[in-house]
């Protein structure tokens, strides 16, 4: 096998099974919210109405909701410590070196309209890739702060009742329950936006960029392309 080795084309692990795991959980949660968020905002179905107290179809949405909700923030805090703490993962953190050089921000560009090569990246993400994360990030913690408000109101004497004082100082900076309520909406809409220029960019870097973008957050290998072939 030796001799040949080079014949095959090189793999690298990009991607940890944690960041993997995290991705796809944090993937059905996001997908769930917005379903069960859109029916909390406008509730299409209604059970058929009779004298039985069973009819609590919109409460149990608004319980799962929250149910991701909760499975989202332990994503969220999970990631956060992932990021700054985990020493064996570096390439993320590594991406910000790039993000204040006019020069990558350009090669960037002209990539993506076709007019130039690839940069070569400092970590894991293009500049363009790494600012949409940052918006997503932001979105996320507004979401999970104005979700938690509006989840203090539904449940005052929960677990989470340490927080309500803080909560409720966010909630009148925030322009009271109706804003956070509107703020929660909007942002959603930003989520979704978000989605779907990933997927696209997602799809465009597997064609074109060819080392296997796609496949590597499922098995967490990404193909190396030799200088000569880029
Ligand atoms: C990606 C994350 C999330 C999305 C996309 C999302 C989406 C939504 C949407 C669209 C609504 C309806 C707002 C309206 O009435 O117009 C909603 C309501 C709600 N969300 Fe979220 N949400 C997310 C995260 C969370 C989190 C982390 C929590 C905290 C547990 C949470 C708790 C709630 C609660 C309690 C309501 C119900 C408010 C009510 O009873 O009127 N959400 N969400």
């Amino acid at each position: 096998m030796g001799k040949f080795k080079d014949l095959f084309v090189k793999r690298h692990m990009e991607f940890s099974p944690f960041f993997r795991w995290h991705h796809w959980i944090r993937f059905f949660a996001i997908n769930f919210l917005i379903v069960s968020g859109f029916y909390i905002s406008y509730p299409f179905l209604t059970p058929e109405v009779d004298s039985n107290p069973t009819g609590f179809l919109y409460a149990q949405g608004r319980t799962f909701h929250e149910i991701a909700g909760f499975v989202l923030i332990s994503m969220f805090i999970g990631k956060i410590y992932y990021f700054f703490f985990v020493k064996s993962d570096r390439e993320e953190i590594r991406s910000f070196k790039d993000l204040f050089s006019i020069k990558k921000w350009m090669q960037q560009i002209g990539y993506y309209l076709f007019i130039g090569k690839h940069p070569i990246l400092s970590g894991a993400y293009n500049v363009i890739q790494l600012f949409a994360y940052i918006g997503l990030y932001i979105m996320l913690l507004f979401l999970i702060l104005t979700g938690l408000i509006l989840y203090m109101h539904d449940f005052h004497n929960s677990f989470l009742s340490i927080l309500n004082t803080p909560l409720t100082s966010l909630e009148v900076m925030f322009g009271g329950l109706a804003s956070v309520r509107e703020i929660h909406h909007v942002l959603t809409w930003g989520v979704i936006i978000f989605i779907i220029a990933h997927v696209y960019m997602s799809v465009f870097n597997a064609v074109y960029g060819k080392e296997g973008t796609i496949d590597s957050i499922v098995s967490g290998y990404k193909w190396e392309i030799p200088e000569s072939e880029k």
